[in-house]
């Protein structure tokens, strides 16, 4: 009697799911028509179909549907060697240094580009620069709209003494697409005023279009209302033509999708987005790209059977069940010679536990930011699966869970057994992280990788230490340090390495068993890396990323989608 009531209740459920289209959409529309997917359920056809409708009726818990209207918008780039005074269009944007605004005795610029479209306009640029005392540091910015060229606007944007990093240039593409959106405009060209000194202008124009693409995009999944950005067409000039530069471009682009979705993921709700909504996200770009992505999706019985008990305490007090996902990039045309890992902490929500998360500035209405580190491992996975590099071959593995608060739930001064027999007695469940990390460690050794990159939301200690918008880099390797430093000079990313103060580990010894989760409050963020380590074989390469700060832009009031295209760049570094 009671089995029929349940199995009515959950075909209930499935049928009205089912019956609702705008709900099963997923992030990513298009999945409906991807081809056939390599997933690799290891659960029987039955126990899916309950264990989905019970992700599910947990999922619309609070009714939010993603609008079944949304779709990212998109835009075309094409590349001219013109002259920037007849280009035609809504909005000609310059970047212009603080050198490029120097003038001569009769208030001229000398700035050959700035004189030429100065000359078309009377002299209105110059005189624009002056009263609103313009000088080109980065972030300024005038926009005016004037008869005389074929460009309705042009824009001036500043890009600091001498622009020369992605991260100027990135700025350079978001702010023209912010005028883009103020202006209404569908169509726009960005140039440089000042182009020559410049080493690579095939990066320099990759790093213009994604802050182009992501500058207009705007996570409107959850709000009733939204206007669609006019931006259509966006033509980048002076910074030359033709294939190798179109390449940049579209990788450029696929870098940006994977970014976008990987602020997607971290602007979800912990109600929509939960551990089996993100195991299904992460199926989803396996079967976009199955020519070379597969994807392996562990239930909470098949964790139990590999031994991860330190990853199911975390899970144990959640009506959401975890789910461990493995992605497993092959590369096209043969063997790879190196085998990566990039393991993200995917907490969909993070209460702290019995150490529940009280008091102001504890942020916890903000913890569904913290599966931040799978985001960025799947949204890399996503641009992986597009560009397809060749002789590597990467794993996707996030351990993915809620850290809830119930009568099954972990308590403080639980001693849990992670997969490499190691124990923990848990002095703090709010240090969850590591606990769940601990265990996809050891998994990532297990597949005989040659390097590790984690990234994880960790702690607040890394904040304290390095404010919001840079990340901390812990590893024994240099060589992995200057690899992933490398990766960020061209990503425009903030990174910074710390040490690991081994002395430090003092603090993490247990009296009754191999160690505790959390040492003291001092050197927070190094203690939770000393932690990490615990889990990793001495041979792999390994680097721990704590985003705690970057993932989220307290401005914006939204993700950054951090680390992504460094991953990325990273990646295709170990490629061949
Ligand atoms: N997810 C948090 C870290 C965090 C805090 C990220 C604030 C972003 C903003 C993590 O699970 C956590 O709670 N860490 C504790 C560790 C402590 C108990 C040793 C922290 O940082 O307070
Ligand atoms: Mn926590
Ligand atoms: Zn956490």
């Amino acid at each position: 009697m009671v089995a029929s009531v349940v199995s009515l209740a959950s075909s209930f459920i499935a049928v009205t799911s089912s019956s609702s289209p705008s709900y099963s959409s997923s992030f990513l529309t298009k999945l409906r028509h991807a081809p056939s997917l390599r997933l690799c359920f290891a659960v029987s056809p039955l126990r899916v179909k309950k264990h989905m409708a019970h992700t599910i009726a947990r999922a619309t818990l609070g009714l939010t549907q993603i609008s079944p209207a949304f779709e990212a918008p998109k835009l075309t780039f094409a590349t001219k060697e013109i002259d920037v005074s007849e280009w035609k269009g809504d909005l000609l944007a310059v970047g212009v240094t603080e050198k490029d605004l120097a003038k001569d005795q009769n208030s001229k610029f000398e700035n050959p580009i700035l004189k030429k479209l100065d000359s078309c306009l009377g002299g209105v640029l110059a005189e624009v620069s002056t009263e609103e005392d313009f000088t080109g540091k980065s972030g300024q910015s005038t926009v005016v709209r004037l008869p005389g060229l074929g460009s309705k606007r042009v824009g001036l944007f500043g890009l600091g003494q001498s622009a020369s990093s992605a991260e100027a240039f990135k700025g350079l593409g978001e702010a023209a697409a912010a005028a883009a959106k103020t202006a209404q405009a569908s169509d726009i060209a960005i140039v440089l005023a000042s182009s020559e000194g410049l080493s690579a202008k095939s990066c320099t124009a990759s790093a213009i279009a994604s802050g182009a693409v992501l500058g207009i995009y705007e996570d409107n999944r959850y709000k009733s209302e939204s206007k669609k950005p006019a931006l259509k067409s966006v033509d980048i000039v002076g910074l030359g033509t033709g294939p190798e530069l179109e390449k940049k471009l579209k990788y450029a682009q696929d870098v940006a999708a994977g970014i976008i979705l990987g602020k997607e993921l971290v602007n979800s709700p912990a109600n929509v987005l939960t551990p089996g909504k993100l195991a299904e996200e992460a199926s989803n770009i396996a079967s976009l790209y199955s020519d070379v992505l597969s994807a392996k999706i562990l239930n909470e019985e098949q964790c139990k059977d590999l031994k991860m008990g330190s990853y199911l305490a975390v899970a144990a007090a959640s009506a959401n069940p975890p789910h461990f996902i493995h992605l497993t990039y092959k590369p096209p045309g043969g063997p790879a010679k190196l085998k990566l890992a990039l393991v993200g902490k995917g907490l969909t929500f993070d209460s702290g536990g019995y150490n529940i998360k009280t008091g102001p500035g504890c942020s916890i209405e903000l913890m569904k930011f913290d599966m931040g580190g799978s985001a960025a491992v799947l949204g890399a996975a996503k641009a992986i699966g597009q560009i397809k590099p060749s002789g590597v071959e990467v794993h996707f593995i996030v351990a993915a869970c809620e850290n809830m608060i119930s009568g099954t739930g972990m308590r403080p001064g639980d001693i849990v057994t992670a997969s490499n027999g190691k124990t923990i007695e848990v002095n703090n469940t709010d240090a969850e992280g590591r606990l769940t990390l601990a265990d996809a460690l050891v998994y990532a050794c297990n597949q005989g990788v040659d390097k590790i990159v984690d990234l994880a939301t960790l702690t607040g200690a890394c904040i304290v230490a390095l404010g919001p918008s840079i990340a901390g880099v812990f590893t024994p390797s240099d060589d992995l340090a200057k690899e992933v430093f490398a990766a960020s000079e061209i990503s425009g990313e903030k990174f910074w390495r710390m040490p690991m103060e081994e002395s430090y580990w003092e603090s993490m010894k247990s009296g009754v068993a191999d160690m505790v989760n959390t040492g003291g409050r001092q050197g927070g963020a190094i203690s939770a890396a000393l932690f990490l380590k615990q889990f990793v074989d001495e041979k792999v390469q390994w680097m721990h990323i704590d985003m705690a700060g970057p993932v989220w832009s307290d401005k914006k009031r939204a993700a950054t989608g951090f680390a992504i295209s460094t991953l990325v760049e990273w990646v295709l570094k170990n490629s061949s």
